[in-house]
Formats: C-alpha cells, sequence, structure tokens
C-alpha cells in the first residue's frame, strides 16, 4: 500500500533543508557507527535520498532503505549508482506500518526525528509493533527524536527565512521560507515551506509550497510507546555524543531490543 507522499514534493529542496539542520549533522556519525557494528540485515526506516544509508555503504555495509516516497527512492538509488554501491542497497517503498523484510533484522534505525511523521498516538504505536514484528529476537532498534521546547515553538510559527541559495539547475536565486503550526494539545505539527525563485533582478518569478504533516513526542511518552510494543530499554541518551539525557538535552536518542524470549 503506497500513501501519497508528503515527501514527494520536498525531495528537490531536501539537502538545502538537512543543511540548515545541526543534528542532522551531529546523526551522520551516530548512525553509520551503529550500522557498520551491527550484524546484517540492518534496515533504515525513512531512508529518504540516502544521506546516512549510502555512507555506510560506501564503508562496506549492506543496508536495506525504506521510505514512502517514490521520489526520495528514486534519488537515493540514483546517487547509490554514481557511488558505486547499489548493489550493497536494498530500497522498499513501503510505509513504518507495513513494510516487509526478506528476513528478520538485527538492527532497525530509524534517524533525523522521522518518527515524528507516525503523527498521532496511535499511528506510532502501530509503527514500533509493527517494526518490532520486524526484528529478530535480541534486535534492535534506534531512534531519535528532539526534545521539544515551547519557547522555540513559539519562535517557529512565524514566517522565517531559513536560507537562500542559487538552485544549480535553473541558476536562478531562490529564497527558502518556513513556518510551523502547532496544536499544543494533540502534539501535532504542521510544517509549511515554500521556495521564491528569483530573476536577475530579483523578481518573483515562481513561488512553490511544500506541506509536512509532523508531530512531537515527550520522553516519558516514548518510553510508555516502546515498553507496550515489547522492547527493552538500553540507553537514553540526550545527544548523539551518548552524554545522559538531562533537562537541558537538544535530543532524546533510544536504543531498545526485542527481547530474546517474549
Ligand atoms: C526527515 S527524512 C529522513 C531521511 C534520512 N533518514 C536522513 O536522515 O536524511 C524522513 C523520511 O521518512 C519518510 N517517511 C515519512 N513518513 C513515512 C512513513 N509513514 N512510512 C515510510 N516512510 C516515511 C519520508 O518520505 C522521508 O524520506
Amino acid at each position: 500500500m503506497h500513501r501519497t507522499a508528503e515527501y514527494d514534493t520536498f525531495a528537490d529542496i531536501y539537502d538545502v533543508w538537512v543543511e540548515m539542520a545541526p543534528s542532522a549533522h551531529r546523526a551522520l556519525p551516530f548512525y553509520v557507527e551503529a550500522y557498520l557494528s551491527s550484524d546484517d540485515p540492518v534496515v533504515e526506516l525513512g531512508v529518504g535520498n540516502g544521506r546516512i544509508a549510502l555512507e555506510a555503504a560506501r564503508q562496506g555495509k549492506a543496508i536495506v532503505g525504506v521510505d514512502a516516497s517514490a521520489e526520495m527512492l528514486r534519488r537515493c538509488r540514483e546517487r547509490a549508482e554514481a557511488l558505486g554501491v547499489a548493489d550493497r542497497l536494498t530500497l522498499i517503498q513501503a510505509d513504518f506500518r507495513d513494510f516487509q523484510l526478506p528476513e528478520p533484522a538485527w538492527l532497525i534505525a530509524i534517524p533525523f526525528h522521522t518518527i515524528g511523521h507516525l503523527v498521532t498516538p496511535e499511528a506510532k504505536r502501530e509503527g514500533l509493533r509493527h517494526i518490532y514484528s520486524q526484528l529478530a529476537p535480541g534486535g534492535r532498534l534506534i531512534l531519535d527524536h528532539f526534545i521539544f521546547r515551547p519557547e522555540i515553538a513559539r519562535q517557529h510559527q512565524a514566517p522565517s527565512l531559513r536560507t537562500e541559495y542559487t538552485d544549480p539547475q535553473t541558476g536562478h536565486d531562490v529564497l527558502l521560507w518556513v513556518l510551523t503550526r502547532y496544536n499544543f494539545e494533540t502534539q501535532a505539527m504542521r510544517i509549511l515551506a515554500w521556495t521564491d525563485e528569483l530573476d536577475d533582478e530579483g523578481v518573483l518569478i515562481r513561488r512553490r509550497y511544500r506541506r509536512l504533516s509532523f508531530s512531537w513526542i515527550e520522553p516519558d511518552q516514548m518510553r510508555t510507546l516502546l515498553e507496550e510494543a515489547g522492547f527493552e530499554i538500553e540507553a537514553l541518551y540526550g545527544d548523539f555524543d551518548r552524554s545522559p539525557l538531562t533537562e537541558t538535552s537538544p535530543e532524546q536518542v533510544w536504543i531498545v531490543r526485542r527481547p530474546e524470549r517474549p
């Protein structure tokens, strides 16, 4: 089943988007090391355009990537071919709640806050139960999410210029804007990102909107969902350097395991 994938319209700005996200850079070596040190099969859910998976593949690791977006997967495949690592990559177009692996995984990772795309608690519960079913007994799940700060959220409710860049395809300058709407009761978020493409005189040629459904989750809520799905908690960190979770930590980084015996 392929639901409409919001990232199909986001794929062309994904690299610029990530460039401006410090946590994405901190996450990269953490996940690559986890992939390289795990037994096979290693699976990345929300593999996207292969930002993390291809780095591990370049270092010799076979990776299974799952993603709902045909366009993100197309870009991932194209990059894998350009890097000469396509034979180390198995890509599956599917939702986190119904992907089927050829064999049970030793490691499933959901990097870069991607669990938040399962917006409701029910969707997260369904996803985590399904992930559990796709792991080998004793296999691990690693995932992260940002720590929600209301004061930062309030700032993000106003439009802001995320970056300016020149589109290499058209040569046009582009302004990338973003605004996030928050539902503080349901913990749902709606990200609006739009690009303004300008001609040489700065006149607007084209404005294009993209929208993403997202959410946040508190560490206590995450712990409950993980335990309800049957996982044993191995570690909880406050950032990708494996520092402890404290009141000022930017991230929650979970390492959990499907028990050997239920
Ligand atoms: C934030 S990107 C992360 C990409 C990559 N892991 C990285 O760190 O750069 C999230 C990815 O998850 C995919 N995604 C979001 N919700 C999904 C779902 N319910 N099922 C499958 N893929 C999903 C999106 O299509 C997108 O490619």
